[in-house]
């Protein structure tokens, strides 16, 4: 009976959850540090991201790749929502020699908030 009265009041006490956009614009901080969504933005550690969603793997023509993701571009792999989320849960398991040295996110919210910020970055 009083857990009837007790579950609400919690729920009132946590904070309300934050839109996904944040949560995909703030997901997207560290990766910040090695990529760039503005497609000007070069020489950084990591590959241009804008418009990776539908792009080949390994295809920022600037950038030079590991030997697995190029051959994952050479096998026609494309990023999509569900290939990106994958790879983001854990980046060396899906391409083993990957040389992206970041652990994957194990948050499924916080990846998909993440994938939707990469698909659509103005949405901020
Ligand atoms: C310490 C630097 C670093 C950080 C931090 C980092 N990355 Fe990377 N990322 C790389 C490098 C380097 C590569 C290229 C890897 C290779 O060639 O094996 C890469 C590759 C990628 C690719 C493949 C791009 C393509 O053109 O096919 C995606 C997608 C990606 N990273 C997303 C992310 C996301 C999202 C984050 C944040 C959660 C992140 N990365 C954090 C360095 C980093």
């Amino acid at each position: 009976m009083r857990l009837f009265v007790v579950l609400p009041l919690i729920s009132l006490l946590l904070p309300a959850p934050a839109n996904a956009a944040e949560d995909g614009a703030r997901a997207f901080t560290p990766c910040r540090a090695c990529h760039s969504l503005d497609p000007a933005e070069r020489g950084l550690p990591g590959p241009n991201l804008s418009g990776v969603i539908g792009r080949p793997v390994g295809s920022d023509a600037g950038f030079d790749y590991s030997p697995v993701l190029r051959k994952a571009r050479d096998e026609g792999l494309r990023w999509d929502v569900k290939l990106l989320e994958a790879f983001l849960a854990d980046p060396a398991a899906m391409f083993p020699g990957l040389w992206m040295s970041m652990r994957g996110i194990e948050d499924t919210a916080e990846r998909q908030a993440l994938v939707k910020f990469l698909a659509d970055p103005s949405s901020r």
